[in-house]
């Protein structure tokens, strides 16, 4: 099987892609990303000497890259993780965001028409169901919560999957969406609640919190959202959304207190900053969709996740030091094009 894999060099897809190319070693793995700020080739350097992987750089909404592409290679599979992923930069700039997570997923989905594709699965968020009170702790997002979003990020996430829905109906193509909660572990840009607070802590910098701090999230290791999408991949039903979550809420406050004292740092550095415009209250998914049609549980909690993802940034200091001072942004340059490995 030939897998196209996009946004395979950001957080979620490079998790996967290494997951992929580990535990699968006869299927190909295509990895196809623009590396915007967010994609980084540094995190790839356990499989870029694989035989089983290639990487292409390459936008999504570019149609006649995308079609010659399919033509060249002709997947079988394509997991689409391409996004711009990030609330806060979506309320300074949604263009960005129509353009690559609703036009990037159509292109995608019309050469899947032209070419044909045994699935198509487009990897979404929580975020499209919108937002959860705090005084209802008992209601949690299912697969039939309506579509309901706040940011320009969450709608252009709820429009692309209205798409591949649309396309699946329309034009048969065998389509599955996955919702998950909110990710951690290695490999997380450090603009993101979690690498931000150890990275800033570390270097006795101070965290900001939005607002009071006790908007919830539903914090869910990358780990187990790879588990879950290759589940998805090879168990899913066609037509299906499959939402994805632990049951880890945690209020912010108490997720940045948490990592403050495992890092041995003082709640002193918290500053309460101007709260995110249009702020979410609570997330919080109900798995049991995934859990009792697919079989499918997560390996960590909260608990264990956060000090085995505390303790990979403390080893991995390089990683996300290049992240903070730039230096990131050459390896492309030093790695592929210097060396002849790729035409600019
Ligand atoms: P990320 O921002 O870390 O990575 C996104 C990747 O996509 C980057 O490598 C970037 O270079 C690439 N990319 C951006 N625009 C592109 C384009 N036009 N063409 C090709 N590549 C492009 O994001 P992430 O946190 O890894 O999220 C991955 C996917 O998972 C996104 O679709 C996001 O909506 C979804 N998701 C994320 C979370 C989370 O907590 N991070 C939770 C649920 C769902
Ligand atoms: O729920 C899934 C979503 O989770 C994904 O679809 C998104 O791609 C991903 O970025 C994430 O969105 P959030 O907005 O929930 O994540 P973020 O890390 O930006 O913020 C988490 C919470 O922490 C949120 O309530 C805002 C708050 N926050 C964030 C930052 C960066 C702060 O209080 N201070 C901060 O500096």
């Amino acid at each position: 099987m030939k897998f196209l894999v996009t946004g395979g060099a950001g957080f979620i897809g490079a998790n996967f892609v290494e997951y992929m190319v580990n535990k699968y070693p006869e299927d190909e793995i295509i990895n196809l990303d623009a590396l915007t700020y967010a994609g980084n080739l540094e995190t790839l350097k356990n499989v870029e000497d694989k035989p089983n992987y290639k990487f292409i750089k390459g936008d999504i909404a570019d149609r006649e890259f995308i079609f010659d592409l399919f033509e060249k290679e002709k997947p079988d599979v394509v997991v689409n993780f391409a996004a711009e992923s990030h609330v806060d930069r979506s309320i300074e700039d949604p263009e960005i965001f129509v353009k690559t997570n609703v036009m990037g997923t159509t292109t995608l989905l019309d050469a899947c028409v032209k070419y044909g594709i045994k699935r198509y699965h487009q990897v979404s968020t929580d975020e499209v169901y919108g937002d959860l009170p705090l005084d209802r702790p008992d209601l949690f997002f299912t697969e039939s919560t309506p579509l309901h979003t706040s940011s320009p990020y969450s709608s252009s996430k709820a429009s692309a999957d209205l798409f591949v829905m649309a396309y699946g109906r329309t034009y048969g193509l065998p389509v599955t969406i996955s919702r998950c909660s909110n990710n951690y572990g290695p490999y997380q840009f450090p603009e993101k609640l979690i690498p931000l607070i150890i990275s800033r802590a570390l270097n006795d910098e101070t965290i900001p919190v939005y607002g009071t701090g006790e908007n919830v999230r539903d914090w869910l290791h990358v780990y187990d959202h790879c588990v879950a999408i290759d589940m998805i991949l090879r168990q899913g039903k066609e037509g299906e959304v499959y939402n994805i979550g632990g049951h880890n809420e945690r209020t912010n406050l108490e997720v940045v207190k948490t990592v403050l004292r495992a890092l041995n740092k003082p709640e002193s550095l918290i500053t309460y900053v101007t709260d995110r415009k249009g702020h979410d209250m609570r997330y919080a998914i109900d798995p049991t969709k995934m859990e009792t049609e697919l079989g499918w549980k997560p390996v960590y909690t909260f608990d264990t996740g956060i000090p085995q993802t505390i303790e990979w940034y403390l080893n991995n200091k390089d990683w996300w030091e290049n992240i903070v001072s730039g230096e990131y942004q050459n390896y492309f340059q030093k790695m592929y094009v210097d060396k002849g490995r790729v035409e600019e």
